[in-house]
């Protein structure tokens, strides 16, 4: 049996929202491969910082580099990969920061753990876009050797994605441009967790 025993912090979760400004949070960023969420993150944290947030993303490929460089994309290695990075996200809001994590995160379970894991600072924002517009743009050229057969369990194609029923936010990054997305998002953290201070 393990024994553990939390360490308390003296900083309180006002001192942190005092220094930084703003509350802590977490803002994951869900949909397809191609779907256009780390654009959308880079562009938020750019964005966000100018505006006076800190804040820094989480990105599935950068992740699965380093931190998750053991997992493959086996169901079990996915909800690992959530698992994880449901974490470390929640290590950041408890650290005062914005985290915008993205994550193709296709399986509602794993997405659940992760917002139980962040609790109240945790915003699902589901960056939507079908599967056509997703295989037409195909940045990575993945979608067309999923196709051929030479990756396997590739979302969409022949791993599952489930949208989420409740997020939080949705933007139609297959109808809007990556600026009109951007500029929702900005939005709706301005709106939901405001500069306490200015910058
Ligand atoms: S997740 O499903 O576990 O959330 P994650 O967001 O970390 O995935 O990583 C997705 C990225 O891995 C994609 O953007 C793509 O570049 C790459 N990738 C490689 N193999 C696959 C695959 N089988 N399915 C989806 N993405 C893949």
């Amino acid at each position: 049996m393990n024994k553990l025993t939390t360490v308390a912090h003296t900083l309180t979760a006002a001192d942190r929202q005092a220094h930084y400004g703003h509350a802590g949070a977490v803002l994951w960023l869900t949909g397809l491969s191609g779907a256009g969420k780390s654009s959308l993150a880079m562009n938020l944290e750019h964005a966000l910082t100018k505006l006076g947030y800190s804040c820094y993303v989480l990105d599935g490929d950068n992740v699965r580099r380093g931190l998750n460089a053991n997992l493959g994309f086996s169901h079990e290695g996915r909800t690992e990969n959530i698992r994880r990075v449901g974490e470390v996200a929640s290590l950041f809001a408890d650290a005062g920061l914005i985290c915008i994590a993205a994550f193709i995160s296709p399986y509602r379970a794993d997405r659940a753990r992760a917002r139980a894991c962040c609790r109240q600072t945790f915003h699902e924002i589901h960056v939507a876009a079908d599967l056509a517009t997703c295989e037409t743009r195909d940045p990575k050229g993945l979608y067309k050797e999923a196709r051929a057969g030479q990756i396997q369990e590739f979302t969409g194609i022949s791993a599952p994605y489930e949208a989420p029923e409740q997020a939080e936010c949705v933007v139609n990054s297959a109808s809007e441009t990556l600026a009109v997305s951007t500029e929702k998002l900005i939005f709706y953290v301005l709106a939901n967790l405001p500069l306490t201070r200015n910058a």
